[in-house]
C-alpha cells in the first residue's frame, strides 16, 4: 500500500492524497486537513490475524434495552426514553449555546435518579464548574467532578470508578499522548472518540462526549466521530432568543428527529412542556406576512409561526434573508410563486423567519412559507385562527404530508378553528377543526388572496 500522508476534509470526510484547497468531494473551500498516517509494520492488518469473533443469528433473543432515566423529560424523550447504558452520545452545538449548562444539569438529574456519574471537563477548571453548579442550585448533586485533556488519566480514571455515565466536555479539547498532533486536529478528535467509544462498549459505561460545531454547522473534527457513536443530538437555537431546541438527528435507540425544548433563565435551562403554546405566545396581533404552520417534530406536533417581510429592494440583486428555514427551500418556493402562480419576487428583498428561534426542517412547511410569502407581498393578513400544512411539488401541486390528524388535534388544542391542508391528506378525526383542502398552489392563492 501507498505510504505517505494521507489528508481528510472536515466537511464530508472524503479522502485526498495531497492537499489542496478546495475538495473535490463537496467543494468546499479550506477544509482538507492532515491525518496521522495508518501503521505498516508488525501491526498491519494484514501482517497478523485477529482471533475472529462469535457469530449469532438473527432470532437470538435481545430484551430491550434497559433505559436509565433523568427525569428531565425534554432530555429523555429526546434519546429515545432515557439512557441506553454502554451507549455512546454525540451533543453538538455552537460555543456559548449552553451545551455545559445542559450537561452539568443532565449530569445532577442522573445522579439524583441514582446514577453514578462523572463529569470531566477539558475547558473549564473545576472550580469554574463548581460555581457554576452553584448558580445552579446544583451544589448538593453527587456528581463526581474531574478537570482533565488527558484520555490516558481519563480512561484510567474511567476504569477505576466504573461510573455509570461519563460525560466529556469536549471532545475537542481531549487529546492522546501517541498522536503527535494538536489537541482538536482530525486525529486526534478522531482518536480521542474511538477510545471513549470503544471503552463505553467494552466497559458498560455510557459516555456523553461534548462537541463544538464550526461555522458551517458540523462538528469540528470528521464526520466521523458522528458515525462512531450512537445517538447525535445538536442543541441548537438562535443566539438572543431565551429558547432552545435539543434535536435528535441520529439515534440507534429511538426515533430521530425528536426534540426536546428548553428555556434560558438565570438559574439555567428550565423545560418546556408545551412549546407550541410558547412559541405562539409571542404573537403579535395578525398582520400580513404571518402565517401558522402545524408542524411535527419527532412524534410531537409543535406549532410555529411563519414570518416574512417583503419590500422593494435598493440592490441590484435583492436579498435572501432566512431564519430558521433552508434557503434553498425558500429559493424553490419563490420560483414555484412566480412560475406557477404568476407572483413575482423579482426586485424585492425577501426576509423569512421562524418565531422564537425555532427551526423548521419539515417539507410539510412549504404552504405556511408560500402563505406567509404571498400574505406579506399583497399585505392581507391570513386569519388568525389558521393553521395550515403541505408540501410544494414544483409543479405547484400540494402534497399530502403526514400525521394529519396530531396536526389537527394540537391547533385545536390551541383555539385555531380552521386549517389549510393538501387534497388527498388521509384526515382521520379533525378534531372539530374546518379542514379546507386545496389541490394546488394557484387555487389556494386565488382564494386566500384573491391573487395569481
Ligand atoms: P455554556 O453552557 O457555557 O455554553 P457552551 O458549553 O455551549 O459553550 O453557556 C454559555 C453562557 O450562557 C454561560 O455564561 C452561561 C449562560 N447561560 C445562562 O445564563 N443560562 C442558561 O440557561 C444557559 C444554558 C446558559
Ligand atoms: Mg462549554
Amino acid at each position: 500500500m501507498a505510504k505517505g500522508p494521507a489528508f481528510t476534509c472536515t466537511a464530508c470526510g472524503a479522502s485526498h492524497r495531497k492537499w489542496a484547497g478546495k475538495c473535490d468531494a463537496c467543494g468546499a473551500w479550506n477544509t482538507i486537513v492532515e491525518e496521522a498516517p495508518l501503521s505498516t509494520g508488525p501491526k498491519a492488518l494484514g501482517a497478523a490475524r485477529g482471533k475472529g469473533i462469535e457469530l449469532t443469528d438473527l432470532a437470538t433473543e435481545e430484551a430491550p434495552p434497559p433505559r436509565a432515566a433523568s427525569g428531565m423529560d425534554e432530555l429523555d424523550r429526546v434519546l429515545g426514553g432515557g439512557l441506553v447504558p454502554a451507549s455512546a452520545v454525540l451533543v453538538g452545538g455552537d460555543p456559548g449555546i449552553g451545551k455545559s449548562t445542559l450537561l452539568l444539569q443532565a449530569a445532577a438529574s442522573f445522579a439524583q435518579s441514582g446514577l453514578k456519574c462523572l463529569y470531566i471537563s477539558g475547558e473549564e477548571a473545576s472550580a469554574q464548574v463548581r460555581m457554576r453548579a452553584q448558580r445552579l442550585g446544583l451544589a448538593k448533586a453527587p456528581v463526581a467532578l474531574g478537570a482533565e485533556t488527558n484520555l490516558r488519566e481519563i480512561l484510567t480514571t474511567l476504569d477505576r470508578e466504573r461510573p455509570a455515565l461519563a460525560i466529556i466536555d469536549s471532545i475537542q479539547t481531549m487529546w492522546l499522548d501517541n498522536i503527535e498532533s494538536a489537541p482538536g486536529s482530525v486525529s486526534q478528535v478522531r482518536a480521542a472518540a474511538h477510545e471513549l467509544v470503544t471503552f463505553a462498549k467494552t466497559r458498560g459505561v455510557a459516555v456523553i462526549l461534548v462537541g463544538h460545531v464550526t461555522k458551517e454547522g458540523q462538528i469540528a473534527g470528521p464526520r466521523v466521530v458522528e458515525h462512531m457513536v450512537d445517538t447525535v443530538l445538536y442543541f441548537e437555537g438562535e443566539r438572543g432568543h431565551q429558547f432552545r431546541i435539543l434535536r435528535a438527528v441520529k439515534n440507534r435507540f429511538g426515533p430521530a428527529d425528536e426534540i426536546g425544548v428548553f428555556e434560558m433563565t438565570g438559574d439555567g435551562l428550565a423545560q418546556v412542556a408545551n412549546p407550541s403554546a410558547l412559541f405562539l405566545s409571542e404573537r403579535d396581533k395578525p398582520a400580513p406576512g404571518s402565517a401558522v404552520f402545524a408542524g411535527i417534530e419527532g412524534t410531537r406536533p409543535v406549532l410555529t409561526e411563519i414570518q416574512a417581510l417583503v419590500a422593494p429592494s435598493p440592490l441590484g440583486t435583492p436579498r435572501r434573508t432566512v431564519v430558521g428555514l433552508d434557503s434553498g427551500r425558500l429559493s424553490t418556493i419563490l420560483a414555484v410563486l412566480e412560475a406557477r402562480c404568476a407572483i413575482p419576487f423579482a426586485g424585492l428583498d425577501v426576509f423569512l423567519n421562524v418565531a422564537g428561534g425555532m427551526r423548521v426542517n419539515e417539507p410539510a412547511a412549504d404552504l405556511a412559507v408560500a402563505a406567509a410569502l404571498v400574505s406579506a407581498r399583497e399585505d392581507v393578513a391570513i386569519p388568525p385562527d389558521t393553521v395550515l400544512f403541505g408540501e410544494i411539488s414544483l409543479s405547484g401541486a400540494l402534497r399530502p404530508v403526514g400525521q394529519t390528524e396530531n396536526r389537527l388535534k394540537e391547533a385545536s388544542k390551541l383555539g385555531f378553528t380552521r386549517a389549510i391542508a393538501p387534497s388527498r391528506s388521509k384526515l382521520g378525526s379533525t378534531g372539530g377543526m374546518e379542514v379546507r383542502q386545496m389541490a394546488d398552489l394557484t387555487a389556494f392563492v386565488g382564494e386566500m388572496f384573491g391573487a395569481g
